[in-house]
């Protein structure tokens, strides 16, 4: 049994007493969600994540990076190091989110970089794959999804590979109100989870989690949640509301 992962990637929003107050307020309204059998975490921007951190410590839900640099330490300006992260409480990284893909430029080779060094680093990395609309229109979705899954985990074993979560986005469906039906998340899950059968091995396939992203809201979330391949969500917009993120994960469990 897969359990339920939901993340909220608060993105480039928020400042101080904003994500403060929206931390407190998940916290104090998951309080009803503490023992469900679901994994919850949140990702702030990287100069909120100590004061979140801090407000979520005696709650249930866990805080990730949206970023990292694959580097221990030295002359990165601006970079930030699984270490550091670790370092102030996260227990994830976002990796290859498709921002980042495309409006910052990186390459798969960068983010496989990204993904061994949180394994290694002990932090747990949420690798996000998906295809633009003109690829899904083009029929490229799974050969887009193939090569973001197999670059993204390049010369990793089973055993660390066990460690990470995909989250597919379809690149179309983020932030844009246009949510893939819960049929079409479902053949992609399916086709990764395959996928990751054939690259290791059965188990390893039925045990990792995949999450889906691309405009989930309190009102699509149950039903994309009951496809047999959808594992959790990755939730951007509605996860900068505390009522709506709450009202997700209990869609999710
Ligand atoms: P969205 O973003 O929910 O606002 O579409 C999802 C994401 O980018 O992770």
């Amino acid at each position: 049994m897969r359990e339920p992962f939901v993340a909220g990637n608060w993105k480039m929003n928020t400042d101080g007493p904003s994500s403060m107050d929206l931390a407190e307020r998940i916290a104090l309204e998951s309080v009803g969600i503490a023992n469900q059998s679901v994994t919850v975490a949140v990702c702030p921007p990287f100069v909120y994540l100590q004061a979140v951190v801090k407000v979520l410590k005696s709650s249930s839900i866990a805080v990730g990076a949206q970023n990292s640099y694959f580097e221990p330490k030295g002359a990165f300006t601006g970079e930030i190091s699984i270490s550091m992260l670790k370092d102030i409480g996260c227990t994830y990284c976002l990796c290859g989110h498709s921002e980042r893909r495309h409006v910052i430029g990186e390459t798969d080779g960068l983010i496989n970089q990204k993904v061994i060094a949180a394994i290694n680093g002990g932090l747990l990395p949420i690798l996000c794959v998906g295809e633009l609309l003109a690829e899904r229109e083009a029929s490229k979705t799974e050969e887009v999804v193939t090569r973001h899954v197999k670059k993204g985990l390049a010369g990793l074993s089973a055993e660390k590979v066990s460690a990470v979560t995909i989250a597919y986005e379809p690149v179309w469906a983020i932030g844009t109100g246009l949510t893939a039906t819960p049929q079409q998340a479902q053949e992609v899950h399916d086709f990764i989870r395959k996928l990751l059968g054939q690259m290791y091995d059965e188990k390893l396939a039925e045990e990792i989690r995949i999450q889906y992203g691309g405009s989930v809201k309190p009102d699509n979330a149950e039903e994309l949640m009951s496809k047999k391949d959808v594992d959790g969500l990755l939730v951007g917009g509605a996860s900068l509301k505390a009522d709506d993120f709450i009202a997700i994960i209990r869609a999710a469990i």
